[in-house]
């Protein structure tokens, strides 16, 4: 079932953007490559997740994906087809350092040697994310990010990967969406490795943001000049009525979101409020750790998708509130398209943390998509939804929001997660049983919209 977009959509203009602006699209490891256990990787918490009978819908697995480790030339020519400034993808931590740590796997480097040169020849700019989420199974075993031995490791193999990539490699994301990580993961137990307590939840956040603190200056020392940051999902989060008791209830499910991530990057410690609510669940800090996930970085990474409409209601829960369906328009996920979250979301970003540049690293949406009888992929709404938070970009630029590039999600249909291979994101379809792409009309769209002038 196609749907359409019935927001007023106006289509952005390429001239309200900076001559060097950054266009690109973004990807993920355990999302498209396939390969799982070949060429010495071992299994990550995702294998072992998607391999647990009903945590993935339709039983789905990363095994296969879209067998990016195999098909990698024939991606790298579709990237340049995309004409492509920049690649946002991130690195199998299980395929360079198989026990987590110790023994380096040449073969896993390698791959992303083929994976780097290769941009390099088309002329695409790698930006690599170290962390996606993918946390060898070995570590797990061993405590996973509750434990801080994780933050030890996860320094050995920035440390491996930046040596070996950082001639080439000068931009790095230390962790993507460490929220998703620490909560869908191990609050809400719908993201591996599936735990539902807050305690540790909130011990694994804390964890994730040391390591991200104590990693950028290892970053800097390996890639000489490299552009260094983290990517957070923000969400923008309004109250549903004026009242007090709802503000408050925003107020909240923003600490929750946004604050708890953001305040410590930048120098300003865990929120107060949600300290107190969160009580003796709250992570365990050693001295030192919060001057160390302050330290300085080069760019804020935000991924937006949607926004939050929040309501108080007693006795709901920890944060005593509930999300309120608002009328409007949705994507197949049920996310609500709402491009005027993304200029308020930056707005604010720049107001009360000001980070020296912002990339949006990455924006998109899922719809049903239907294969033409002609072969084409004509996903209006997506297209839609692109031009729209495009429109919102710019609106940010006008804004002096210091926004320097834009990486669409995805660039090609993928693993999405929990939600198996039902939830399209690409703007290049990928037929699951030939594995056969096609650039859908978001695609042609995209990469015409960015192309060089
Ligand atoms: C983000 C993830 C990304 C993808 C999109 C749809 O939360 O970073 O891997 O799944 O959502």
């Amino acid at each position: 079932m196609t749907t359409t977009l019935k927001l007023e959509i106006s289509s952005p203009h390429r001239s309200n953007f900076p001559k060097d602006f950054i266009w690109g699209t973004a990807t993920a490891a355990y999302q498209l490559e396939g390969a799982a256990l070949e060429d010495g990787r071992s299994a990550s918490i995702w294998d072992t997740f998607s391999h647990t009978p009903g945590k993935v819908k339709g039983g789905d697995t990363g095994d296969v994906a879209c067998d990016h480790y195999h098909l990698l030339e024939r991606d790298l020519d579709l990237m340049k087809q995309f004409n492509l400034a920049a690649y946002r993808f991130s690195v199998s931590w299980s395929r360079i350092l198989p026990q987590g740590r110790g023994a380096v796997n040449a073969k896993g480097l390698e791959f992303y040697d083929r994976l780097v040169d290769g941009l390099l020849e088309r002329n695409i700019t790698p930006w690599v994310t170290l962390y996606h989420w993918d946390l060898p199974q070995t570590l797990e075993d061993a405590g996973g990010w509750a434990s801080r031995d994780t933050v030890a490791a996860y320094l050995e193999y920035t440390d491996v990967l930046s040596k070996h990539l950082g001639d080439r490699v000068k931009h790095w994301i230390t962790h993507n969406e460490p929220w998703c990580a620490a909560f869908l993961g191990n609050l809400m137990g719908i993201h591996a490795p599936g735990n539902r307590d807050l305690k540790t939840a909130l011990q694994v956040s804390h964890h994730l943001l040391l390591s991200h603190g104590l990693a950028v200056p290892i970053l800097h020392q390996n890639s000489v000049d490299a552009q260094v940051g983290i990517t957070l999902n923000l969400g923008p989060t309004y109250a549903f009525t004026d009242s007090s008791e709802d503000a408050t209830a925003a107020r909240t499910s923003d600490g929750f979101m946004n604050r708890w991530f953001l305040d410590p990057l930048y120098g300003k410690g865990y929120p107060q409020d949600m300290l107190e609510i969160y009580g003796a669940a709250s992570p365990v800090i050693v001295a030192g750790d919060m001057e160390a996930i302050a330290v300085e970085t080069d760019f804020l990474g935000i991924n937006y998708y949607t926004r939050a409409n929040v309501k108080h209601k007693a006795g709901a829960g920890l944060f005593e509130s509930e999300q309120v369906h608002v009328e409007g328009e949705y994507t197949f996920f049920d996310w609500e398209v709402y491009p005027q979250g993304l200029t308020d979301l930056l707005k604010r970003v720049t107001y009360d943390y000001d980070p020296p540049a912002i990339y949006i690293t990455e924006n998109g949406a899922t719809y049903q998509d239907e294969v033409g009888e002609d072969g084409e992929i004509n996903d209006t709404s997506r297209l839609n939804y692109f031009k729209l938070h495009l429109e919102a970009c710019s609106n940010s630029i006008k804004a002096e929001v210091p926004l320097k590039g834009y990486f669409a999600w995805s660039l090609m249909d993928n693993f999405e997660w929990a939600e198996g291979y039902e939830k399209r994101f690409g703007l290049t379809y990928v037929d699951f049983t030939t594995l056969e792409r096609k650039m859908k009309a978001s695609g042609k769209w995209y990469s015409d919209f960015i192309k060089p002038e």
